[in-house]
Parts: structure tokens; C-alpha cells; sequence
């Protein structure tokens, strides 16, 4: 089979079904170890017999719902490559400008100590560490995804402190920066995307009634934790900055709200 008619035939399959045909283009050139021009230079070409099960196989999976990055096992967050399974949530592009106004916040502070509450695969206190903070600890109440996180740590060659917490609890030092993208979707959403729903962990997604339970916890403990004249950084939910401003208002008084590249508020600054 050409490359031409294997794309032609699972993109076509991926827009039928609303899926990206983005997606499809990744996963062929990912696994014939192309970028996607390259693939489109040999359009032409019979896709190796050692390749093509491997990427039909894969095409195939794809197309019932299952998410491009789970595939391949790995997806890309600010420039670095990150190990991604079913434990941690797939890192959003919109979390890189929560990461771009970290490191602004953090230039203020003569060697910052950062705190990642609810780290993930790492995502972000990666892209901290890897960006000249050196002293970068993190969290997750998840075993699993602790797991992912060191691996991708040790993979991108930072060194990061981390350790299982449920929040704050078993935080035991202070810190300049406390940073959390945390699970703020509403527990009974109707409009979560099915991919998401079916395929990444509901312990990453959700957050209490109206999706804010974190934002309240944290904030409420958040003092305790911070060094004099600490600063917090939280990814919000689009369209809910109204109402964290008004908690983190009845325990901080300077909040600065930033936007994302859709021009949607993403990201609270609070100190
Ligand atoms: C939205 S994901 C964010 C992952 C990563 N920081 C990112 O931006 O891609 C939220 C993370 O919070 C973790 N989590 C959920 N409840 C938690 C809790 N009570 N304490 C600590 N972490 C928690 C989940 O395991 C998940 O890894």
C-alpha cells in the first residue's frame, strides 16, 4: 500500500467520524520515523512491508476513539518529548502558556523553589526544570502517574523532587511558587469530548460540582506552603475566572489574569 492511499483512506475514515485528520497524518509519520513533509515527499512510495501492519494496526485503533498520543505512547509539550499512557492525562497545548507565565513570574525571584501540585506525567514542572528553575519539586496523589512523571524527568535529563501528596497534605516544605493545572471539569459536564471521557483518567478531569474543589482547597491551605511574598499560578477553567478570582480574593489580594493563544482567560496569578 502507498502512503498516498493509506492516508487518503484513514483520513477520510477520521473526518467521517469527527476525528482529526491531523491526528492520522502524526501517527503515519511518527511511525515511519518521518516528519509529515517527508511523508508527503514519498507519497508515492509503498510504505515498508515491516511498517505497514504496525501503522494500520495503529490507524485502525485510532479511529474507534482511541487517543493519537496513547498510541504512540508519547506526545509533545513544550518542545520535549513525554512518555504518556492511560495514567496521566494527555498535556494540553493550552497548559504551554501556563508554563510561558511561570517562567515570567519566576524571573522576579532570585532562585526560585517551585511546587507542581498535581503533576501528572510532569508536564509542567519538566518545562520548568528544563527552562533554568532548579529547584523543582512535584505532586500527584497518583502512584501511576508518579511513575510516568520520573521516567519523563530522567528522560529530558532535569531533576525533580517527587512525591505522592493528596493536595497539600504531605508537603512538608515552603515555597516561592505553588503551580496546578488541576482536574477542574464539572462532575456532571455533558460536553466532554468522548475520547477524553472513555480514555483518560477521571481523576484528571474532574472537579467537584461546579469543577472548582481544587481551587478551593489549595487556596484555602495555599499560605502555609508559600514563602513570604509567594506567588500562586493555577491553569483555569475559559470561562470560570470570575468565580476563582472571588475565592482566591478571600485569602489573596493581587490576582492577574492572563489569556491563552485563543485569546480565552487560562491562567490566575495570584499573590
Ligand atoms: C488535569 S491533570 C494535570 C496534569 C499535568 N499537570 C498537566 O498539566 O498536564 C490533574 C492531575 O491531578 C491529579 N490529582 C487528582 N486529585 C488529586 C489530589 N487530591 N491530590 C493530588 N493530585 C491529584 C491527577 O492524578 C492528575 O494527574
Amino acid at each position: 500500500m502507498r502512503y498516498l492511499e493509506l492516508l487518503n483512506k484513514y483520513t477520510t475514515i477520521a473526518k467521517y467520524r469527527g476525528l482529526e485528520e491531523e491526528a492520522v497524518k502524526l501517527i503515519v509519520a511518527e511511525l515511519s520515523d518521518m516528519t509529515q513533509t517527508e511523508v508527503y515527499l514519498h507519497y508515492n512510495d509503498e510504505v515498508s512491508p515491516l511498517l505497514v501492519d504496525k501503522i494500520i494496526s495503529s490507524l485502525e485503533k485510532y479511529i474507534t476513539g482511541y487517543p493519537a498520543q496513547y498510541i504512540l505512547g508519547y506526545t509533545y509539550f513544550y518542545g520535549l518529548k513525554l512518555k504518556v499512557c492511560e495514567d496521566v492525562l494527555i498535556p494540553r497545548f493550552d497548559t504551554e502558556v501556563v508554563v510561558e507565565q511561570a517562567l515570567k513570574v519566576a524571573s522576579f525571584y532570585k532562585e526560585p523553589k517551585v511546587l507542581d501540585i498535581c503533576t501528572g506525567s510532569g508536564a509542567i514542572a519538566i518545562a520548568l526544570a528544563k527552562n533554568g528553575i532548579s529547584a523543582v519539586d512535584a505532586l500527584d496523589i497518583s502512584k501511576n502517574a508518579l511513575k510516568i512523571a520520573r521516567i519523563n524527568a530522567k528522560e529530558n535529563d532535569v531533576k525533580i523532587r517527587f512525591f505522592e501528596s493528596d493536595l497539600l497534605r504531605n508537603v512538608k516544605e515552603k515555597y516561592d511558587i505553588l503551580i496546578s493545572n488541576p482536574p477542574y471539569i464539572e462532575n456532571n459536564a455533558k460536553d466532554v469530548d468522548k475520547m477524553v471521557l472513555d480514555h483518560e483518567p477521571h481523576l484528571a478531569l474532574f472537579g467537584g460540582i461546579d469543577g472548582l474543589d481544587f481551587y478551593r482547597a489549595i487556596l484555602k491551605d495555599a499560605k502555609d506552603y508559600l514563602k513570604p511574598g509567594g506567588s500562586i499560578i493555577f491553569e483555569i477553567p475559559y470561562d470560570k475566572a470570575n468565580e476563582i478570582r472571588s475565592i482566591a480574593l478571600m485569602y489573596f489580594k493581587n490576582i492577574q489574569i492572563e489569556k491563552d493563544l485563543a485569546n480565552n482567560d487560562r491562567v490566575m496569578i495570584i499573590s
